[in-house]
């Protein structure tokens, strides 16, 4: 499997159309000239098999989705679409390629919508709720969906996912910052996985100094949505908060943030993580581990197919997956995870909620959980033994301590900016963490004090 967690990524069929300002009505027409690949038999045997045809939704639909796969070819939104055409033989839904990274995907999709168009369904960061909301760049779902429907979902997800009373994310699927660790280096050296970060220094390069990896550590601290993640880890780990309990002000500035950002040079530092991990998103992270090249790596659970994955990774049943370590016991997991949102252009709004709630079903979440190894967000799938059985990362859940990032306000791209881009200055060693620490702390409050105009 590729991907989980670092969409976009490789084969899907199309890119997101470049749609000019008036095309608002042309979604399909603008955007329809190549036929998504591998829906024909699909289509067909859905026409011949479908019934009551007349009274549901029909016509076509356009979804921009992440990538997930299972080896080369196996891709989860082709596989979707394919087993909701079959039970939806009046829809058909053609696939729109999207980029491989949170902030570029929500970039492109800003233009788009705001330009009137882009696609009727697409999945989006569960960080966006608040700002595609105030935006008008996402449609409240709860205007056409039931309570019922929002009960399905595991606790907390949906209040993620609301932004003043109403709802405009269906969860997909979860991911949360774990430690990949190499259990074959560790056994060889006698070595427990680590619950502190020293521990996961000091393991780090004896077995490097040994030879037996290249590099001890790897995780993301680029200038980007990922790094805040990296980041959030720390403070809650050393105790400091982003916001005050308003929510409305940077309470950053202490000495707890910049023991968070002093820790994270620290592990660079101590020779246990390379300094290109201030360079390093998702993949460069994933290529080195699966790549045999580190032992211990930070990231999202969804990338445990990857790693297990007989094409692309050299250290398949050599890994296990832990909670992340922390300065005194067990660290901090940012919560990550992608939801379905509607295009408030879409203007065949039954046939997107069908596919928005098709792909939220038990069936469908059964599918993603156990041949793509994908976190459920339903109640039903979550506690289905078949998901837990191909999921090793759902078996770590009741150690993990949990820490969300502060996304509740349309403002929260600002916010995470000024996160990520002081937080990797400090790691190029262009500034220090206390001075990192107090410039990000002023952005933020310069961002917050826009948010209610
Ligand atoms: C993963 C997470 C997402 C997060 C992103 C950061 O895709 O699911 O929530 O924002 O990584 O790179």
């Amino acid at each position: 499997m590729k991907n989980a967690s670092n969409p976009g990524r490789s084969h899907t069929t199309r890119v997101l159309c470049a749609v000019a300002a008036s095309a608002a009505l042309a979604l399909v027409s603008a955007c329809g000239s190549d036929t998504p690949s591998g829906d024909a038999t699909g289509g067909a045997t859905g026409g011949a098999t479908g019934g009551n045809a007349a009274k549901g939704p029909s016509g076509t639909i356009t979804y921009a989705g992440n990538t997930v796969q299972v080896g080369a070819t196996i891709d989860v939104g082709d596989r979707l679409i394919e087993m909701f055409e079959a039970a939806y033989p009046d829809i058909k839904v053609e696939r729109v390629e999207v980029p491989n990274d949170t902030d570029t995907i929500r970039s492109t999709l800003t233009t788009e919508i705001s330009a009137g168009a882009g696609p009727d369904v697409y999945s989006g960061d569960m960080i966006w709720p608040a700002q595609f909301a105030a935006a008008g760049l996402a449609a409240p779902l709860s205007d056409y969906l039931s309570d019922d429907y929002f009960d399905t979902f595991a606790p907390g997800l949906i209040e993620g996912a609301t932004y003043q009373g109403k709802v405009y994310s269906a969860p997909w699927y979860t991911d949360n910052g774990h430690l990949f660790y190499r259990a074959d280096l560790l056994e060889k050296h006698g070595l427990e996985v680590p619950k502190t970060w020293d521990e996961l220094i000091e393991a780090s390069n004896t077995i490097v100094a040994a030879g037996d990896a290249k590099y001890g550590y790897v995780f993301q601290a680029a200038s980007y949505e990922g790094g805040t993640c990296s980041f959030v880890e720390l403070l809650a780990d050393t105790k400091a908060k982003v916001l005050n309990d308003a929510g409305d002000a940077s309470s950053l500035d202490s000495a707890e943030g910049v023991a968070a950002l002093e820790l994270m040079k620290k592990l660079v530092d101590s020779g246990a993580s390379p300094a290109a991990v201030s360079t390093f998103q998702e993949s460069e992270a994933t290529n080195l581990f699966a790549g045999g090249e580190a032992v211990f790596m930070r990231n999202w659970g969804g990338l445990w197919g990857t790693v297990q994955d007989e094409e692309s990774s050299k250290v398949v049943g050599k890994v296990g997956i832990a909670p992340m370590p922390g300065v005194d016991g067990i660290g901090y997991s940012s919560t990550g995870g992608w939801g379905l949102y509607l295009n408030p252009n879409s203007e065949n709004v039954d046939a997107a909620i069908a596919f928005i709630e098709f792909v939220t079903s038990t069936e469908a979440q059964l599918m993603t959980a156990t041949e793509f190894a994908m976190i459920p967000t339903v109640t039903s799938a979550r506690n289905d033994p078949a998901a837990a059985e191909n999921n090793p990362v759902m078996a770590v859940a009741p150690d993990v301590k949990f820490i969300s990032r502060p996304a509740n306000t349309p403002v929260y791209p600002a916010v995470s900016e000024a996160l990520y881009t002081n937080m990797n200055a400090a790691m190029t060693g262009s500034v220090t963490p206390a001075d990192a620490i107090k410039a990000a702390s002023q952005q933020i409050d310069t961002a917050l004090s826009g948010a209610g105009l």
